[in-house]
């Protein structure tokens, strides 16, 4: 998806920095359902998971910031987020090892397209603290995509479920964007 400034009374900057708040959320509820289910089947991959959960709650503290600082409040995705990032969690986490790295690898894949398109936006426009704010997570979502995936990112049973994961992670970043 291309950014662009926005026609109604929120600019895109805020728009970006509130989405992205709320997509944080959505992670680290993936991560800490994931969590949940791993400690009783599948205990290795744990500290894994458990160091993705770490970065994400930097992610969010680090977007709460800037948009504290221009006075926002929270993305009206910010609940949808959270509840759909225990479902995604949950469901992953029932399809065992693999349903959890397509996960991963589904939505990380959509955040990083996201991430990489908002960084050309905001540098145009010369938002240099939401620039810092979007580039200081970017190498923790690639390391997660590429860390985190594993055989489930290609595996084709898996693509139904990698299918609808992306799915609703971009349709929920842009309702969040509207
Ligand atoms: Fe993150
Ligand atoms: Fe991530």
């Amino acid at each position: 998806m291309k950014y662009s400034d926005s026609r109604d009374k929120l600019d895109t900057p805020k728009k970006i920095l509130k989405v992205n708040h709320a997509g944080e959320f959505g992670a680290i509820n993936i991560y800490r359902s994931q969590i949940f289910f791993s400690k009783y089947f599948i205990k290795d991959m744990v500290p894994l998971l458990e160091s993705f959960l770490v970065d994400e709650k930097r992610h969010l503290d680090i977007f709460w910031a800037e948009i504290q600082a221009r006075k926002g409040v929270k993305c009206k995705s910010y609940w949808l987020c959270g509840v759909g990032g225990y479902v995604m969690g949950f469901i992953s986490s029932i399809l065992g090892r693999k349903g959890i790295e397509a996960c991963t690898w589904a939505v990380e894949s959509v955040v990083i397209e996201h991430l990489e398109n908002q960084l050309i936006y905001l540098k145009e426009k010369g938002d240099d603290s939401a620039y810092e704010a979007v580039n200081s997570i970017l190498d923790d979502e690639k390391n997660h995509r590429d860390v985190g995936a594993g055989n489930g990112a290609t595996n084709i049973w898996y693509k139904p479920l990698r299918f609808c994961i992306s799915l609703f992670t971009e349709t929920t970043i842009r309702f969040g964007m509207r």
